[in-house]
């Protein structure tokens, strides 16, 4: 058995995150620890293909049998269930099981349902005790941080709330049945916590590039590292006043690709390209080196990530990356490498400069 702990400071307090291998089995003791006793109400949020692998019923049943009183609610997998429709259904499934201010909101699932629970948790009664269990490997980056929400018609993520959990609870194991291409979607962002700020968890990348769950062992180690670049960010900078910016490394133009291809990329396919293309401006600004930009360039595509530009023109994502939330008035922001494990945010790039390495890109792939 191997267990790792990372301790977040946050406005609201400290919380854990423990990942490890069999933190499923050990969950009675690990709710104990965190003053969660038997008797309390626990109401675990889960998606259809969590429910179809067994895995919803395996933590009700434990958590059952050691006498906490259990509710389940399960939504459609998919970003689809990021909505408003949604969290009412929630929030009736709540009243029904009898969630009350000292219950437990219990995440199962990647990051649509940390999001969607979270933001439930946040705003049920006024906020009720919440605790994630990520299943994904991108959910090492949507379970940390405190940001949750749901997606409006006109965009996502619009309505939110910071609401950090009581205790991240990753039990890796859970990753064995995650589809190869999620956990390719999750190495995209593995990938840019390397780049922005771990250059040694870029060069194991560079080594032993993971298409696939290899296992517990590397994954824990993998996770730990990965998650600790995100940690010391938003430690500094909870509510993305500044530092947290340099997360959004890859965003920026990826957010505007996957929405193009209406979300058929995934995420961490999107900010692939998205990555490819903002470290060629980086390096027609004099701020990474072309061979740094080169490495980046083949540990996406070692991981079996996109690094090709889709087929639509540049006026096309443009126009999409102006409606991004992030953008302010004096032009736009970018967060960029500056050399593997350092990166920096600038407020005013603007569309010419992205339309030129756009360009580049596209010219160089012919
Ligand atoms: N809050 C934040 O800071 C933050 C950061 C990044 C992304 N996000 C959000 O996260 C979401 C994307 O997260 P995601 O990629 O984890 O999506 P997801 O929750 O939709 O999971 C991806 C797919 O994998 C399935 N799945 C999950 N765990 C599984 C398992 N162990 N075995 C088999 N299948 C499994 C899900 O059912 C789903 O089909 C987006 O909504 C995004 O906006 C939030
Ligand atoms: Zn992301």
């Amino acid at each position: 058995m191997t267990l790792q702990t990372l301790t977040i400071q946050s406005a609201q307090g400290t919380y854990p995150v423990l990942l490890g291998d069999s933190i499923v089995e050990d969950i009675v003791s690990h709710l104990h620890s965190l003053g969660i006793l038997e008797g309390r109400t626990v109401f675990i949020v889960s998606d259809t293909h969590l429910e179809a692998l067994g895995h919803v019923q395996a933590l009700k049943h434990r958590l059952r049998t050691a006498g906490y009183q259990i509710g389940v609610s399960v939504v459609t997998a998919g970003d689809e269930s990021k909505n408003v429709s949604t969290l009412c259904f929630l929030y009736e499934a709540m009243i029904e099981a009898g969630v009350r201010r000292d219950s437990v909101v219990v995440a199962l699932g990647g990051g649509v349902i940390g999001d969607l629970a979270g933001f439930a948790a946040a705003t049920f009664l006024r906020g009720v005790t919440f605790i994630q269990m990520p299943t994904t490997l991108l959910a090492h980056d949507s379970s940390l941080g405190g940001k949750t929400g749901i997606n409006l018609p006109q965009g996502k993520n619009l309505v939110g709330a910071y609401y950090p959990p009581r205790a991240v609870l990753y039990d890796v194991s859970y990753l064995s049945t995650l589809p190869n291409r999620e956990w390719r979607n999750g190495m995209a962002e593995v990938i840019k916590h390397g780049i922005l700020g771990d250059a040694s968890l870029f060069e194991k990348l560079e080594e032993h590039p993971s298409q696939m769950y290899s296992g517990p062992s590397a994954s824990i180690a993998l996770l730990t590292q990965a998650m600790s670049v995100k940690v010391k960010i938003v430690e500094q900078d909870e509510h993305e006043t500044g530092l947290r910016m340099l997360l959004n490394i890859g965003h920026t133009v990826g957010h505007a690709v996957e929405k193009l291809s209406q979300y058929a990329l995934g995420h961490g396919e999107a900010i692939s390209i998205g990555m490819v293309v903002e470290n060629q401006l980086a390096v027609h600004r004099g701020l990474l080196s072309e061979v740094d930009c080169r490495r980046i360039c083949t540990v996406l595509a070692a991981h079996g990530l996109p690094t090709q530009l889709p087929e639509q023109s540049f006026a096309e994502v443009s126009a999409l990356m102006g409606v991004d939330k992030k953008h302010l008035n004096q032009g736009w922001t970018f967060a960029l490498p500056t050399e593997i494990g350092q990166a920096t945010v600038v407020r005013d790039v603007t569309p010419a400069e992205v339309e030129r390495a756009w360009n580049a890109i596209r010219d160089c792939a012919n």
